[in-house]
């Protein structure tokens, strides 16, 4: 009777809200914005302008924070979820910081090696597509605890109803967005029986995407908090969903989900405190080494891609993600050095090798000796009071598993693929991992995002951070270096060029037609190998001026946007 009850109410409230606005969402995109009071800087104008809506509303930046979430997971599909997970780090106008963990988990069936056949070889088609693929989604969770915490408005419903209105009136696709869905149809037939929302037609910019499904679930979301998801009619469509294909996930990994609160870690840069994410994200720790090993050198000087600056970032870069395939996890289940590792003895003793004039080879790099395509989304909020929120959240890959849970309208994560399926296998983003990123049941997956606030005389003065992968680290790496010692704004510091090196594969990636060639013959001659690429990340910053002022600068590579009042 209960459920007859409300779900004539979830019709009800369709209906009444229908009849309100029959107006699809659709707003102008602006790259650089410069605001008094608060602002936010999101993958989509639509979660943007939601964001600064609740903060005058009165709401901090947790709240909008929430808010742009529960948005992006409307209208931002490819990476914008509540199927997903994601890290945010916190620095109140109080001082207090802290870390909200919110990353999926394997479920309690899982084992390390659940991607092998039985003669031992990695399928990674089922670590990254369909039923399989998916940790245990823990966004909904994460977003309760931030509302719990820290929320000024105290008005949860107000925080998911814009989501709800975006998904029942539609969203205005835009040329990216309908590539993006027509491009990924073969990968949403491979894995959902029949049609789903987003292959219902061939898409163009200007049409309108309305997710009626996914409205009900957002519903149950508002109405019902975290047990909306975790528990009742959602959490029977996401087990009845698993059942029907390879899935493992059961009603018991969702009831138990829990996302955690952690310290943040904390080091600095040339008088600067940073504040970022620690395990399970290897984010924090390798940003801590390439901030210590490159602080010896006077960057101002070098010049903006000399060949100078892009060895010492590659040779930084080189020794930090050996370190990171080796020695990072999920710090609950394997002792992960962070100390150790982020100390500026063991980074100065680990640069000790690096040869001015010489490109290192990675093969002749070993971990250090211890004891012990635009598919992630980040944001950044900073509200009228001065507390900075530094957001990323992800399904892993484009549109995560692929995989739409049926009647519920969202799409589920392939995070189990950022474990190490097996030793040496490279992942979707070519990481390779070892003992301490193996599958265990409950575990979390080693993460690179890299979501990042710092302070200048213990004031906020950059909140950052970007999807990408393996290059999230070495982005919001050359963000933060672009604003402290290249003096670039923050527009022009999200936009500039950017390259890549990750140990192996032995490589620097340099997004095409950019670094000159003179650099590049540099670089070759002292034994580095390039390699050109698409476009690397979509960094997003707000800096906050000498006089208070929020500059926000969004990624022109994508359709981000900075909004602000
Ligand atoms: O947690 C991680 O490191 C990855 N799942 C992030 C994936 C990502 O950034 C994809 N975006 N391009």
């Amino acid at each position: 009777m209960k459920v007859i009850n409300y779900f004539t109410l979830c019709t009800l409230v369709l209906l009444v809200s229908c009849t309100k606005n029959m107006v699809p969402l659709s707003y102008p995109i602006q790259k650089s914005k410069t605001a008094d009071s608060a602002m936010v800087v999101s993958a989509h104008p639509l979660a943007s302008k939601v964001g600064v809506d609740i903060m005058k509303k009165g709401g901090n930046a947790i709240d909008a924070s929430i808010a742009v979430q529960f948005s992006l997971a409307v209208c931002y599909p490819v990476a914008g979820n509540i199927g997903g997970g994601g890290f945010l780090v916190y620095r109140g106008a109080n001082g207090e910081t802290s870390a909200l963990d919110y990353r999926e988990k394997a479920p309690a069936a899982a084992h390390s090696d659940m991607y092998l056949d039985k003669d031992g070889k990695a399928l990674t088609d089922l670590s990254q597509f369909g039923h399989l693929a998916s940790g245990v989604p823990g966004t909904v969770d994460g977003m309760w605890e931030a509302f719990n915490k820290y929320s000024k408005l105290k008005d949860w419903k107000a925080l998911i109803q814009p989501s709800i209105d975006a998904a029942l009136y539609g969203v205005v696709l835009t040329e990216r967005e309908a590539r993006g869905l027509n491009s990924n149809t073969p990968d949403f037939d491979k894995v959902n029986k029949g049609k789903t929302v987003f292959t219902s037609k061939v898409w163009k910019a200007g049409d309108i995407l309305k997710q009626p499904d996914l409205a009900k679930t957002l519903i149950a979301i508002r109405d019902k908090g975290r047990d909306g998801f975790y528990k009742g009619k959602v959490a029977d469509q996401i087990v009845a969903e698993m059942k029907s294909g390879n899935g493992i996930i059961t009603h018991e990994d969702l009831a138990n989900y829990n996302s955690v609160w952690r310290k943040p870690l904390i080091t600095s840069y040339r008088g600067h405190d940073i504040i970022t994410m620690p395990p399970p994200s290897s984010g924090g720790v390798v940003l801590a080494q390439l901030l210590q090993a490159i602080e010896p050198y006077n960057i101002k000087d070098i010049g903006f891609h000399s060949p100078f600056h892009v060895h010492l970032f590659a040779e930084a870069e080189r020794r930090s993600y050996a370190d990171r395939s080796k020695h990072m996890g999920d710090a609950d289940f394997y002792p992960v050095p962070v100390e150790k590792l982020i100390s500026p003895e063991y980074v100065y003793n680990r640069m000790a090798s690096f040869n001015y004039e010489k490109a290192t080879q990675s093969d002749q790099i070993e971990a250090g000796k211890v004891k012990e395509s635009d598919q992630t989304t980040h944001f950044n909020i900073v509200d009228q009071e001065g507390n900075a929120v530094s957001m990323t959240t992800t399904l892993n890959g484009g549109y995560g598993s692929n995989l739409v849970i049926k009647n519920a309208g969202f799409l589920m994560n392939n995070e189990m693929d950022d474990f190490s399926i097996k030793p040496g296998v490279p992942n979707l983003y070519g990481l390779i991992g070892a003992e301490a990123n193996k599958i265990e049941p409950g575990k979390r997956m080693l993460s690179s995002m890299t979501p990042t606030i710092v302070l200048k005389d213990k004031k906020p003065y950059i909140v950052i951070g970007t999807p990408g992968g393996s290059t999230i680290i070495t982005t919001v790496f050359q963000g933060i270096v672009n604003i402290i010692d290249f003096d670039m704004d923050a527009a022009a510091a999200v936009a500039a060029p950017r390259f890549h090196h990750q140990w192996k594969p032995d490589m620097i990636y340099i997004e095409k037609g950019t670094i000159s060639q003179e650099t590049r013959d540099a670089l070759l001659k002292m034994g580095h190998k390039l390699m050109d690429r698409d476009k690397i990340g979509r960094l997003e910053a707000i800096v906050i001026n000498k006089n208070g002022k929020k500059v926000g600068g969004a990624d022109p590579r994508g359709d981000d946007d900075a909004n602000g009042y």
